[in-house]
């Protein structure tokens, strides 16, 4: 780093040294207090007081139904309901929201203002948990944020974060989890989100609200991306040694100089990785600095800077070194956790407020001491220093070492007592969440080990380790959203991620099956005739498509339906015949005048136009022929699926003729769906119907696959044609910019490129919604149209 100015390197070292000396005087207040011990009778007495309203002397009744009714608190939405039944609920959200408000917004639950805005949270938020939806809605999911989007006019931002969060879930490398980097973003971006709805209260105009919203996400997003792509990334094993130090200096020269350097020389195995995420991460950096004046900025880098540094610091303790001073263990982690915070808030450049800088500066080491007790034999098998697991590994023979536990306590004394001024509120909520720590812990390691770790680590004082374990044992009433919420959005990532493992496992082996009885023989009786129909007809099935029309029926006829492969295999031949043929149609030089198709030439191309012609012509009637040799169903059956699909074909062909006689023309938005349906989502539509005909599917269900594909139709459609303009020909198998070639009307030619995302958002959110009255399982649809939304090819 010799061409860096010695004077930034000199201020940013100084400023590095001003916090430090602030944390050390903190600590030295911390460490007097667990020598002094006189934390404990204050505690105690605020315990007194606090079980009041957390143990209960059961009635004889109540005795006798106990535990019972009282749901998982994992089930998520049973949970609420029962709080809700219990009459609890009121009293659960004041003390999440009362907590958040302290955590992450750095709020003095003593002021009346605070007061205010937390029962107004709660009042909003209690209308919304209890609202009835009488469907399957999953909170969290694509659609119901794209919702929330639409009604807040950040549309386009929550589309953009979508694309963000698929390509960072794609290039997390093995060495991390995806899951978790996905989980930390969407959170932080949630944390800013909140300091936005916060400062802007409630009386803005809905375009500046739109403008603020949008500017949080993106830098929710920007910050964010900090997490899994430098902290996470420096402390898994991805990088070597070498990489780890060229990258960190990286990250420090930015943050004293303000720009990101340029990345320099890599070589080696991650050198596309690094080369991403240098990419993510200027484009992140120049947004925050773009969104700052430079007061904040300078306070954002200063913040920024301490906050890596001490990081840094930590990341380099080794646990079998004995010789750590309580101060280097503890210094850095006071820093790390209280700048981690801080900069949540430069990063909105939010007016100045001292209460907050002071009241986030005691309370960091609060939460890093509550995740460190939580996490200790985790960190423990990681080798991770924190000061539980020094203190586990070295207490023995270091006598001097201060116990964390204490010293957790010491934290939580002084924040209720001196930063909080004994305020009750304050009192209450961080008692709850320390008993409901302890007993989160006991539940997940079991009493017997939770015994040991009191034993080890609460053992300075039995009156006080007596009362912390009845309490634990005994009280009611102390769980919280923010945990509820964060287990509920694991489980739904964790199970998101497996069905989508299921789905994409399911369509390659359903594809490869497929692709294996598509070849139509060759009738060769006659040598001396020559035919090039059937080849032809081959050439065009064999080309790499992606087989979407018969995996669909495949997995409704015979995961849903109860099929036999034997009996519907004329019927997956057919589907895909009928959209081959389509295809050969489309490419001619009288209709879109393509030469590329499937990743090889198009068939006219190939051979030449009367046989392309003749080639679609003959895969149509081979489907009917596939359709009609069907015998293991009654013929009225049959009929009636040969009927439909006639029907179908027709309607495809009036939705082509509408495509070639809109080029140039304004459509209207009914218009285009209109055409893309007909000459698009009948394909579809054909796929999901035909194997519920043959299952003699109800009406009903009927009606609700045919509205699913409907709107799963034109979403494939306006993908398709977002992807004319910005996909990669090596991924399509097909030539980009047809469209715009050919004046086509498409949903980009008619919107533009974001009217066309968002048109695909709404109809993706009204699939999702058609999905609600099927009756099926239906993860199959819900990850197949995640997969048409998201793909490249
Ligand atoms: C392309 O369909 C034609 C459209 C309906 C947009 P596909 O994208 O399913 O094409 P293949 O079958 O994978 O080649
Ligand atoms: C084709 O739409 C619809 C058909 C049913 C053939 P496009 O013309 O956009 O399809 P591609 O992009 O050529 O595959
Ligand atoms: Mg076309
Ligand atoms: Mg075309
Ligand atoms: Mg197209």
């Amino acid at each position: 780093m010799n061409w860096m100015n010695e004077e930034l390197v000199k201020n940013a070292d100084a400023c590095y040294r001003l916090a430090e000396e602030k944390a050390a005087d903190y600590f030295q207040s911390l460490y007097e207090l667990v020598i002094q011990k006189t934390y404990i009778p204050t505690l105690t007495k605020d315990f007194q007081s606090w079980k009041q309203n957390h143990i209960h002397h059961p009635s004889l009744l109540s005795f006798f139904s106990r535990g019972k009714g009282k749901p998982d608190s994992r089930e998520y939405h049973h949970y609420i309901q029962w709080l809700d039944y219990r009459g609890k609920l009121d009293n659960y959200l004041e003390r999440s929201i009362s907590y958040i408000f302290m955590r992450d917004l750095g709020k003095g639950l003593d002021s009346s203002d605070t007061k205010n805005r937390v029962r107004r949270t709660v009042d909003n938020l209690k209308n919304h948990l209890t609202i009835d939806r009488g469907d399957k809605t999953e909170s969290f999911s694509m659609a119901g944020l794209y919702r929330w989007a639409q009604k807040e006019g950040v549309e386009s931002t929550i589309i953009w974060v979508f694309d963000k969060l698929k390509t960072v879930s794609s290039n997390i490398p093995k060495g991390m989890d995806a899951e978790q980097a996905r989980r930390k973003l969407i959170k932080i971006i949630a944390g800013v989100l909140l300091h936005e709805f916060e400062e802007m209260g409630s009386e803005l105009a809905a375009e500046e609200r739109t403008h603020k919203l949008d500017k949080a996400i993106r830098l929710g997003f920007a910050y964010g991306l900090t997490y899994p792509f430098i902290d996470d990334l420096l402390d898994s094993d991805v990088l070597s040694a070498n990489e780890k130090k060229q990258y960190s200096d990286l990250i420090r020269a930015t943050l004293i100089t303000g720009t990101v350097p340029k990345l320099g020389k890599w070589t080696g195995s991650n050198t596309n990785l690094i080369r991403y995420i240098h990419k993510e991460l200027r484009e992140a950096f120049e947004y925050i600095k773009g969104c700052q004046g430079a007061g904040s900025r300078r306070k954002f880098l200063e913040q920024a800077y301490v906050f890596f540094h001490s990081q840094e610091i930590d990341r380099v303790k080794d646990i079998s070194n004995e010789n750590y001073t309580n101060e280097e263990l503890y210094i850095p982690i006071i820093l790390k956790s209280s700048s981690s915070r801080l900069i949540a808030r430069s990063v909105l450049s939010a007016p100045e407020d001292e209460g907050f800088d002071n009241r986030t500066f005691f309370y960091g080491i609060y939460n890093q001491l509550a995740d460190d007790f939580a996490d200790m034999f985790d960190d423990l098998k990681d080798g991770a220093v924190t000061p539980y697991t020094y203190y586990l590994k070295h207490h023995l023979r270091r006598p001097d070492l201060i116990n964390p536990f204490e010293l957790y306590w010491t934290v939580l004394y002084n924040l209720i007592h001196n930063v909080y001024h004994s305020d009750t509120t304050t009192s209450e909520v961080m008692l709850d969440r320390a008993i409901n720590g302890l007993k989160r812990f006991r539940e997940r390691f079991g009493t017997k080990q939770y015994n040991e770790v009191m034993e080890l680590f609460a053992s300075g004082n039995l009156k006080f380790k007596g009362i912390i374990e009845k309490m634990v044992r005994k009280a009611d009433d102390v769980d919280f959203l923010d945990k509820l919420l964060r287990d509920h959005m694991m489980t739904i990532l964790k199970n998101e991620r497996k069905e989508q493992e299921d789905f994409l496992d399911t369509i390659e082996i359903v594809r490869n099956q497929i692709n294996h009885i598509l070849p139509i023989p060759k009738i060769d009786h006659n040598p001396l005739l020559v035919e090039p129909i059937t080849d032809a007809a081959n050439y065009s099935l064999k080309g790499d498509g992606k087989r979407l029309r018969p995996i669909v029926a495949w997995v409704m006829g015979i995961h849903e339906y109860g099929l036999k492969i034997s009996t519907i295999e004329p019927l997956l031949k057919s589907l895909e015949y009928m959209h081959t043929a389509s295809l050969i149609f489309d490419d001619l030089p009288s209709q879109d005048n393509a030469s590329i198709r499937r990743g090889r030439p198009t068939l006219h191309k190939t051979y030449n136009i009367a046989i392309a012609e003749l080639t679609a012509l003959f895969l149509t009637q081979k489907a009917t022929e596939e359709q009609a040799s069907i015998d293991q169903f009654d013929s009225k059956t049959v009929l009636k699926l040969i009927q439909y699909s006639a029907q179908m074909t027709a309607d495809m062909c009036r939705g082509q003729a509408m495509d070639l006689d809109s080029k140039g023309k304004p459509l209207t938005l009914e218009q285009l769906n209109l055409m893309c349906f007909n000459k698009t989502g009948i394909g579809f539509e054909a796929s999901l119907i035909m194997p519920a005909i043959l299952a003699q599917t109800n009406e009903l269900e009927i009606r609700a696959l045919k509205k699913y594909a409907y709107h799963t139709g034109i979403a494939f459609q306006i993908k398709d044609d977002l992807l004319d303009v910005e996909g990669e020909l090596s991924k399509l198998g097909k030539s980009i910019g047809k469209d715009a070639e050919n004046k086509n009307s498409t949903f980009v030619s008619i919107l533009g490129l974001e009217g066309a995302r968002k048109a695909m958002w709404e109809h993706y959110c009204l699939a999702i919604d058609a999905l609600q009255k099927v009756q099926l399982k239906t993860t199959f649809l819900k990850h197949l149209l995640n997969y048409i939304v998201n793909r490249d090819h």
